[in-house]
């Protein structure tokens, strides 16, 4: 009766095994087995109620079955541990053969490249480099430069109005008056950042641009130091042998005033059916001039016993000239493959 029991017992825990597959299902099959309430377990407890002779048969049977059913359930333990490794190994497998992933290298904005160059040049002559607010008050960017109220880039096509105190604005020359106000000579600096004006977008004009300004004063400074650094300046962003000329102009916040040209860098100075320049041979390419007696002072310096010069510049010219560059607009529009061409990093 018991033997057949036994039989039974391992024919069932044979067909068990088969289907357990993970080891939550062989852990169940251990304990339906060989548990405290197990089927095994309960046979072996009636051992003791039995007969010396059959008690010995039939626990030699018992415990050779309790010793076959651990090891398979060890085995299959064993097995179920590699082959979930196996899994795993194949889903972490690396493909050394599979393309890498592309990361594009940014490069710096053609702008960019020419006001850093621009900035090198003067830092490396001892300037240092001066920023101002792009919201900026009327005061700065037009009363403390001399501008009059009824001056006509006050005008309301051309500025633009925040309220009655504050412009965006329209060129980076406020950042002189903020510097006096707060240091006293000698000073040497320069101010690059973006300006605004109420202008058209067209090929050549775009309502928020690039100004590079500069400033030096000192005591005897002349109009001749001026020209031979802006002489300086010209040949070594344009060339050695680049021609340059100085018309006599007029700002409200120098005297006197000039605006410097080149010579034209698409024709050579030729003119002939040149776009660039109009055919007359030269680029305009800053306004400048000795520091107006009225601005030293009205910003606390004494024009008694400073004397200084400015310019301002607009590098996006240059930048489209360098490169070619037919259409101002071509700068903001953010078009990678426009702005993919100019390669240096
Ligand atoms: N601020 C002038 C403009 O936007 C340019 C300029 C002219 C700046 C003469 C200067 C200067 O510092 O001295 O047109």
């Amino acid at each position: 009766m018991h033997d057949d029991d036994l039989m039974a017992l391992s024919k069932k825990f044979d067909a068990m095994l088969e289907v357990s597959d993970d080891p939550a299902a062989l852990e169940n099959l251990r304990l339906f087995l060989l548990g405290k309430k197990g089927e095994l377990t309960a046979l072996l407890k009636t051992l003791s109620a039995m007969e010396p002779d059959e008690r010995r048969a039939f626990g030699q049977k018992a415990n050779e079955f309790k010793n076959y059913a651990e090891n398979k359930l060890d085995e299959a333990r064993r097995q179920n541990d590699a082959k979930q490794i196996e899994n795993a190994l194949g889903l972490e497998k690396i493909d050394v053969t599979r393309p890498g992933r592309r990361r594009p290298v940014g490069r710096k904005h053609p702008l960019t490249q020419v006001l850093g160059e621009m900035k090198d040049l003067f830092v490396g002559m001892g300037f240092t480099i001066e920023e101002g607010p792009e919201i900026e008050k009327d005061y700065y960017n037009f009363e403390a430069l001399n501008i009059p109220a009824n001056h006509p880039v006050k005008d309301i096509q051309d500025t633009f109005y925040i309220d009655g105190q504050f412009v965006l604005r329209t060129h980076t020359s406020p950042v002189q008056v903020r510097v006096m106000e707060k240091r006293k000579p000698p000073i040497r600096i320069i101010a690059p950042g973006a300006v605004y004006r109420a202008d058209d977008w067209d090929a050549t004009h775009s309502p928020m641009f690039h100004q590079l300004e500069g400033m030096l004063i000192d005591k005897n400074i002349t109009f001749g130091d001026l020209k031979g650094m802006l002489i300086f300046f010209a040949k070594k962003l344009l060339g050695e042998d680049v021609g340059v000329r100085f018309r006599p102009s007029f700002f409200p916040f120098t005297e006197p005033s000039a605006e410097m040209d080149v010579a034209c860098y698409s024709c050579g100075g030729g003119g002939r059916g040149c776009r660039v320049c109009k055919e007359s041979g030269w680029v305009e390419l800053l306004g400048c001039g000795m520091i107006h007696p009225n601005v030293l002072s009205m910003s606390g310096i004494d024009p008694a016993e400073y004397t200084g010069w400015a310019f301002g510049m607009g590098p996006g010219r240059i930048t489209t000239a360098r490169f070619n560059i037919p259409d101002t607009r071509l700068l903001f529009e953010n078009d990678m493959q426009f702005l993919n061409q100019f390669n240096r990093p």
